[in-house]
């Protein structure tokens, strides 16, 4: 007996070795991607993150690059004077962390500060100049990134962004189209209309965009690091021009940013989880929201039709939640385990009819006008340690509020107007918000920022898009397509489709979907706003494990660019 449990153990022990060997190689084949890949919304960002990996930076260092990049030559989706949310995977202890540098409301903002006497929302107060601005976070996360993750100096990691804003880049025709866009808040503010505008006009395309004063600013955060942007010259240059201009900042303000590390939201959907943006984002919790409503259908068998109908009535659910529950975690208490928790989404399925789209009134109604834009921005990064990064940024409308704050080439965002101005009445995305997302001293404004990873043993996917309110179901289609064996470029660039709740109108973009497929949607009673334009910008990054190979796509819709390279050895 004794001998044969020995003996027992022993061909236990030759077939768990034989195991644990097959597995390390296995592991050992797959627990390194072959090689690095990047895909940003801009070219010469996408250059700047290579440059960073080959200069024996990892991830986190391009990243910081990538962001700093972006802020320089793509001044109407991010930037220094912004905020972003950074999402993180370490390889060597799997640690994955949200970097929240979201901006802030000043000390001296309240509730009501965007209504007259009347408590009428006043048009463009929180859109156009110093007014709309929240205190910036990039700056500091850049810094705490660069600290905490990187592994070259900040100052090596912004290197390609003061030289991008010293020698300058050229306006396309996107950056035309923005700068026409917005033409009238940039020619209110005097540094703007001469450093971004050509004396008030839109440049041609071609002509160089150069920000000394912008070098200068990212300079002094290369040198001095968070105090290089949030005390000194250049916090008092900041404070004094948003004064000056109507604004409401002060040097506290500006002295008490930080950035937070907030663990993701994550989920399972199938084989594959989920992580994602936490809140003060509603990224997260919208998309696991919809992904578990829709885990009780098995899409792969529906039709086009059906597939899209139960998408929709998962859309204006989750979006539902999004206006009553969502805000700053810091200031709400959020149920995010409710929410995101299976079984609550089983009774918000339990609502949905095969046969019939749901009336948003059923749920509860505000008619409201939607206004869309292109604006924020994303990038996708690994490396070939696995580090990974999904980033997406923003200054909110595109140009953001407009405002050059004097001296420091820093173009403010209008975040601002991402808090409920007036509960109930939607921002310029047509969302509506609760009490939760009202305004408050010192609170960050709800988001719709997606940045999000989806794995599972078969491989990874780094995901994210601008967007506004849009970004959420973005992410859906794109996630719903790597699961069902989409590449990187398919997931990039299908046809899209959203609804928010309010308005109930399915938003449709004006290639991709057949006239039976919309007829269809018709027929079961979903009102559809056929768009003239297509929208969002997503950077994907892909590493298959099956084959250990690494793939990458930017959106055919936007300019950005996706590289794979080898990097050092
Ligand atoms: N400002 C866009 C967002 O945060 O979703």
């Amino acid at each position: 007996m004794g001998q044969t449990i020995r003996i027992g153990r022993y061909i236990a022990f030759i077939v768990c070795s034989i195991q644990l060997s097959l597995f390390s190689q296995f592991s050992h084949a797959t627990s390194q991607p072959p090689q690095a890949a990047i895909a940003s919304a801009h070219p010469i960002a996408t250059t700047a993150g290579e440059e960073i990996i080959s200069a024996g930076g990892n991830a986190f260092d391009a990243a910081v690059a990538i962001s700093a990049t972006l802020a320089v030559v793509e001044p109407y989706g991010s930037g220094i004077g912004g905020g972003g949310f950074w999402l993180l995977h370490r390889a060597s202890d799997n640690k994955q962390v949200m970097i929240d540098g979201r901006e802030q409301a000043p000390g001296k903002a309240h509730r009501d500060m965007y209504l007259d006497k009347q408590g009428n929302v006043i048009p463009g107060l929180s859109i156009d100049g110093p007014l709309a601005a929240g205190i910036p976070g990039e700056p500091a996360a850049l810094v705490h990134i660069a600290k905490h993750y990187g592994r070259l100096s900040l100052s090596a990691s912004l290197a390609p962004a003061i030289r991008a804003a010293r020698d300058g880049f050229r306006v396309d025709e996107y950056y035309q189209r923005m700068a026409g866009f917005r033409q009238n808040a940039l020619q209110a503010s005097p540094a703007a209309a001469t450093t971004l505008l050509n004396h008030g006009a839109v440049p041609q395309t071609g002509s160089l965009i150069r920000q000394p004063e912008l070098a200068a600013t990212l300079e002094a955060i290369a040198k001095q690091g968070h105090a290089g942007f949030y005390q000194g010259e250049v916090a008092d240059k900041l404070v004094k021009a948003v004064q000056r201009h109507g604004g409401i900042w002060t040097r506290d303000d500006l002295r008490n940013y930080q950035v937070i590390e907030r663990e993701p939201v994550t989920g399972q959907y199938g084989d594959y989880r989920i992580t994602t943006a936490a809140p003060p984002s509603s990224g997260g919790i919208v998309l696991m929201t919809m992904l578990n409503i829709l885990s009780a259908y098995r899409l792969e068998t529906l039709s086009e039709l059906q597939r899209m109908h139960v998408m929709i009535e998962a859309m204006r659910r989750a979006y539902r939640d999004r206006a009553e529950y969502l805000g700053d975690p810091d200031f709400v208490s959020i149920p995010v385990k409710r929410l995101i928790h299976p079984w609550y989404a089983d009774g918000l399925r339990a609502g949905i009819r095969m046969d019939k789209a749901t009336e948003s009134s059923a749920l509860a109604a505000v008619p409201v006008v939607p206004q869309q834009g292109r604006h924020t921005t994303h990038f996708s990064v690994l490396d070939r340690e696995g580090n990974r990064v999904a980033a997406t940024l923003s200054i909110n409308y595109p140009f953001g509020s407009g405002f050059i704050a004097e001296g420091t080439g820093v173009l403010l965002n209008d975040e601002m107007d991402d808090f409920s101005s007036k509960p109930g009445t939607p921002n310029v995305y047509g969302l509506v918000g609760a009490e939760a997302n009202a305004i408050a001293p010192g609170k960050r404004p709800l988001s719709s920022m997606t940045p999000t990873f989806v794995e599972s043993e078969h491989g990874i996917a780094i995901i994210g898009t601008p967007g506004g309110s849009r970004i959420i179901t973005m992410v859906l289609l794109a996630l719903l397509d790597y699961v069902n064996q989409g590449d990187a470029t398919h997931m990039v660039n299908l046809p899209r489709f959203h609804h928010q709740y309010l308005p109930d109108r399915v938003q449709v973009e004006p290639a991709g979907f057949s006239d039976s497929v919309l007829d269809g949607l018709t027929g079961l009673g979903h009102k559809l706003k056929q768009l003239d334009a297509d929208y969002g910008n997503m950077h994907v990054v892909v590493w298959d494990k099956r084959n250990n190979r690494v793939t990458a796509a930017s959106d055919q819709r936007g300019n950005g660019q996706a590289r794979v390279f080898t990097g050092p050895e």
